[in-house]
C-alpha cells in the first residue's frame, strides 16, 4: 500500500514499521529506540536474532550521541562518503543503543543514506533502523512490487521510483586499530584509499566473519543458479546475461545490462533474480564472463551467495 512521507512518519512515531526507499535498496524502517517495533522487524523479516541492524542517521551528531569516542578517520570517512552507500561499524555506548539493534555486540553500524525521502523521515522522527526490505535470504527489494511480494499488498511503502543503486552499502568495521571491510557493496574498496591511505581488507577473504549477516544464505531466488563463464553441460531453462552478447534464441533470456556497464548491471541484478521466480524458472545459467574489478567484483560476490 503506497503511503506518503507524512503518513510514514506518523506510523513510525506510533511504533509501526514501514518500507522506505534509500539510495541503495528499500529498507524496512522503525525508530531505533522502540523495542517492540525493532522486535517486529526481526519477526517480519524472519531474521536471525544474532544479526544486528544498521542505524540510519541524518547527521554525524546523531552518531556522537550514541558513541563516547569516534575512531580514527571516522569523521573524514563520513565527510567524504555521507550521505551515501557506506556503513561504518564502531564501538558504541551500550546504554545508548538498544541491545537488540546491535544483537548484543558492543558495536553499532551507522549510515547516512543519500535519499531525500529517507533523510526527511529521519529528520522528522530521529534515527531509524533499516535492514534491507526483504524476507531473510531473499534478494533485496529495489521495486515497490518486490516489497509487496515479501510483505503483502497492505504493507505500507513510500514509493521510491527507479533510482536505486541496486545493491547494498559497503560496510567498514573499525577493528584492531584499522578499518576492514565486513561486506562488499556499492563503494569498491579502492574508493577508501584516498581517505585512509590503504585499501581495507575484506574479512571474508581471511576466513573471518566480522558481519554476522555474512554467514547466512542471502540474495537468493528459488531458482537454482548455475554460475559459469561458458554454457554449462547441464540443462537450464533461462539465461541471465548481457545485452551485448549472443545466446541461443530458444531459451528465455534475462538481461542485467551491458557487460561494460557495472552500474546498470548492479541496479538490475536483484530485479532479474526476482523475475526468475515470478516466471517460475527452475534453473538458470548465469553468464559469469565479466571483469572481477570494481562493482563487478561485488556483483560476482552477490551471485555466489545467491547460488548457494
Ligand atoms: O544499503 C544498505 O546497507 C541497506 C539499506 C536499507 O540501508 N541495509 C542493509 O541492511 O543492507 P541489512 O540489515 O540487510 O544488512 C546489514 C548488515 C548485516 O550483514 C549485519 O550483520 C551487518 O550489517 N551489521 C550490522 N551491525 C553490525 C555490527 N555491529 N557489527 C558487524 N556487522 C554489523
Ligand atoms: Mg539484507
Amino acid at each position: 500500500m503506497k503511503i506518503t512521507v507524512d503518513q510514514a512518519c506518523h506510523i513510525l512515531k506510533s511504533g509501526g514499521v514501514v518500507a522506505l526507499p534509500t539510495d541503495t535498496v528499500y529498507g524496512l524502517a522503525c525508530c531505533f529506540d522502540d523495542q517492540k517495533a525493532v522486535e517486529n522487524i526481526f519477526h517480519l523479516k524472519k531474521r536471525p536474532q544474532d544479526n544486528p541492524l544498521i542505524v540510519h542517521v541524518s547527521d554525524i551528531g546523531q552518531v556522537r550521541q550514541c558513541c563516547m569516542n569516534l575512531p580514527k578517520d571516522f569523521e573524514q570517512l563520513a565527510n567524504v562518503f555521507w550521505p551515501g552507500p557506506l556503513t561504518l561499524v564502531i564501538p558504541c555506548s551500550t546504554d545508548r543503543v538498544p541491545k537488540q539493534v546491535r544483537a548484543g555486540l558492543s558495536t553499532c553500524a551507522f549510515r547516512q543514506p543519500n535519499h531525500p525521502i529517507a533523510l526527511e523521515v529521519i529528520k522528522n522522527v530521529g534515527p531509524i533502523v533499516m535492514p534491507s526490505c526483504n524476507l531473510a535470504s531473499k534478494p533485496s527489494a529495489t521495486e515497490s512490487k518486490a516489497v509487496e511480494e515479501d510483505f503483502g499488498k497492505d504493507f505500507p511503502v513510500v514509493e521510491g521510483g527507479e533510482n536505486f543503486k541496486g545493491i547494498e552499502s559497503t560496510i567498514l568495521i573499525w577493528q584492531d586499530s584499522s578499518w576492514r571491510a565486513g561486506r562488499l557493496g556499492v563503494h569498491p574498496l579502492e574508493d577508501f584509499v584516498q581517505v585512509l591511505g590503504y585499501r581495507p581488507k575484506f574479512t571474508a577473504i581471511e576466513n573471518e566473519i566480522a558481519c554476522p549477516g555474512q554467514k547466512y544464505r542471502h540474495y537468493a531466488p528459488n531458482a537454482k543458479l548455475i554460475l559459469s563463464k561458458q554454457r554449462p553441460d547441464k540443462s537450464f531453462d533461462a539465461i541471465v546475461g548481457f545485452d551485448d552478447r549472443k545466446y541461443p534464441a530458444s531459451i528465455s533470456f534475462y538481461s542485467i545490462g551491458k557487460s561494460s556497464d557495472a552500474k546498470i548491471c548492479a541496479s538490475r541484478l536483484y530485479q532479474v533474480l526476482r523475475q526468475l521466480d515470478r516466471d517460475e524458472i527452475k534453473v538458470a545459467w548465469v553468464d559469469m564472463d565479466f571483469p572481477n574489478t570494481g562493482l563487478f567484483e561485488v556483483i560476482r560476490e552477490r551471485l555466489k551467495k545467491a547460488s548457494l
